[in-house]
C-alpha cells in the first residue's frame, strides 16, 4: 500500500426529505447572496426548484436564479454565471441538479474569484485563486461531482471538453435524497450506473510497479462497490422506483469518486475517461454511455500489461473461476460488457448511432493526446497510435 492523502470535507445529508434542510444548510454558510444554478427543466418540472427556493426564503436568504445547464455543460453559460455573480454580489453557489450543474457551478466559482479568462484554468495555463463555496442538491447518481474535486466543461469554440481538479472545488455540502432520482429515465439511470462503476475501475487499474504490496482494504471496497452497482442497476431495470436500490446506487456514486476507492493505489488510469471526453466534445453524447462504448476496447488493448489484475476483477466481481489469468481476464472483460448490454448500454461507438470516419478517429486521437504532447493513462501509457487503435476498435 502506498502513502496517500484522503480529504473529504463535504457534509452529506442523505435520505428521504433531505432537501428540506437546504435553507438551513445554506444559512450556516453565512453568505449574503446565493446563486441557485440548475439545468434544463427537470428540477422545475418536479417542483424541486420551488421547494428549494421556499426553503431559502424561509431562512430569509437572498438569491438569484440561473438555469439552462445542459449535459456536457457549456463554457458560455459559465461565463454568463460569472458575470451575474459579480453583478449581484453572489458569495455562495447552490447547484440543484446533476454533475453538469455541479461542474458548471464550480467553474463559475473559480471564475468569480480568479482574474482573467476562466477557460485558462481548464487549459491549466492559470491556477485559480480559489473558488466561491458551492453546495449541492443532487438529482442524479452518476458523476460523483458532489464529493469529487473535479469540474468538466465544454468549450463550444472548438468543442473541447476539459476537466480541472482542485480541492477548492469540493462541495461544502451535498444533499442527497434518492427519491429525487426516481424521475430519471432508464437511459440516464444506467448511464449513471456505468459512470459510477467506471470511476472505480479507473482507480483499480494502476501501473503494478507503482504500488507495493497487496491493498486488500481498497480492493475489496472497490470490488464491493462495483458488485453493489451491478446488482442494484439490475433491480432498477425491473423496478425503476425501488427506493433502496436508488439509495445504494446514489451512495456508491459519491464513494466511487471521492477518492476512497483509490486510497493507497496512486491516482489510477483515467484513459477511458480521456477517450470518452473527446467523443463527448465532438458528439455531445451521454458521458456514462460513452464510457461503456469504449471501455471494452481499452481493456482488450491494455490487459496484457497485467492480466492478473484483470483476472482479479473477473474472479472477485463476476465469480469467474478460470485459473489461467489471461483467460480469466478476457472473460471478465466480456462479463463487464455483457452487464452493459443487459442494462441497454452501448458497447461500441456504432451502437451510439455514430459511424466514425477515419478522419474523425484521427482528430479524436490527436485531441486526446493534446496534439501528441502527452501520453494518456497509466496502466499502459497510450500515445497517438495507441489511441487510434482503441478508437478504431470502439468504432465497430
Ligand atoms: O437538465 P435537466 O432537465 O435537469 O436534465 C438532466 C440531464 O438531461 C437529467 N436529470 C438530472 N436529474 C434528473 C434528470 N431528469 C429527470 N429527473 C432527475 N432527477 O439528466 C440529464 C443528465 O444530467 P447531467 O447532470 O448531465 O448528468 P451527470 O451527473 O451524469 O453529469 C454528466 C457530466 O458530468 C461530467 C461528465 O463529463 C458530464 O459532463 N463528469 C464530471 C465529473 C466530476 N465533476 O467529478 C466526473 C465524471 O467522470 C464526469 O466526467
Ligand atoms: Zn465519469
Amino acid at each position: 500500500m502506498n502513502n496517500f492523502n484522503y480529504w473529504t470535507p463535504t457534509k452529506v445529508i442523505f435520505g428521504k426529505d433531505a432537501e428540506k434542510q437546504t435553507g438551513a444548510l445554506v444559512k450556516a454558510q453565512n453568505c449574503k447572496k446565493v446563486l441557485v444554478h440548475f439545468g434544463g427543466g427537470s428540477a422545475k418540472r418536479s417542483g424541486l426548484l420551488d421547494r428549494i427556493c421556499d426553503s431559502l426564503k424561509a431562512e430569509h436568504i437572498d438569491y438569484v436564479l440561473l438555469g439552462g445547464v445542459v449535459p456536457n455543460p457549456r463554457l458560455s453559460l459559465v461565463r454568463e454565471g460569472i458575470a451575474l455573480c459579480k453583478k449581484e454580489g453572489v458569495d455562495f453557489i447552490l447547484a440543484v441538479g446533476g454533475g453538469s450543474v455541479l461542474d458548471s457551478a464550480k467553474a463559475i466559482g473559480y471564475g468569480v474569484v480568479t482574474e482573467g479568462d476562466v477557460w485558462d484554468i481548464f487549459l491549466k495555463k492559470v491556477e485559480p485563486a480559489g473558488c466561491l463555496p458551492v453546495g449541492s442538491v443532487l438529482t442524479i447518481a452518476a458523476a460523483g461531482s458532489e464529493m469529487s474535486d473535479s469540474s468538466v466543461i465544454t468549450n463550444e469554440d472548438g468543442w473541447l471538453k476539459r476537466g480541472y481538479s482542485s480541492d477548492y472545488g469540493r462541495c461544502r455540502f451535498a444533499v442527497m435524497n434518492p427519491e429525487l432520482t426516481a424521475t430519471l429515465d432508464e437511459w440516464q439511470t444506467m448511464s449513471g450506473c456505468t459512470d459510477i462503476i467506471m470511476h472505480t475501475l479507473e482507480r483499480y487499474f494502476y501501473p503494478a510497479h507503482e504500488v507495493s504490496g497487496e491493498n486488500m482494504i481498497t480492493d475489496s471496497i472497490a470490488e464491493g462497490l462495483i458488485k453493489t452497482v451491478i446488482k442494484n442497476a439490475l433491480i432498477l431495470k425491473d423496478k425503476p422506483k425501488d427506493y433502496n436500490a436508488r439509495a445504494q446506487i446514489m451512495w456508491a456514486g459519491s464513494l466511487s469518486h471521492n477518492g476512497l476507492t483509490g486510497c493507497g493505489n496512486g491516482t489510477g488510469d483515467w484513459a477511458t475517461h480521456q477517450i470518452e471526453h473527446e467523443l463527448g466534445g465532438m458528439f455531445d453524447i451521454t458521458h456514462g454511455a460513452g464510457l461503456a462504448a469504449v471501455w471494452g476496447s481499452w481493456a482488450r488493448y491494455v490487459y496484457k500489461e497485467n492480466p492478473e489484475r484483470f483476472a482479479q476483477l473477473a474472479r472477485n466481481v463476476f465469480g469467474i473461476s478460470d485459473t489461467d489469468s489471461e483467460k480469466a481476464a478476457l472473460k471478465g472483460i466480456e462479463a463487464m460488457e455483457n452487464f452493459f448490454r443487459s442494462i441497454n448500454m452501448p458497447v461500441s461507438v456504432k451502437e451510439m448511432n455514430i459511424d466514425l470516419t477515419e478522419e474523425q478517429i484521427e482528430t479524436l486521437a490527436f485531441k486526446c493526446c493534446f496534439e501528441k504532447k502527452r501520453l494518456v493513462g497509466s496502466f499502459r501509457k497510450l500515445g497517438y497510435e495507441d489511441l487510434i487503435a482503441i478508437y478504431k476498435a470502439a468504432a465497430k
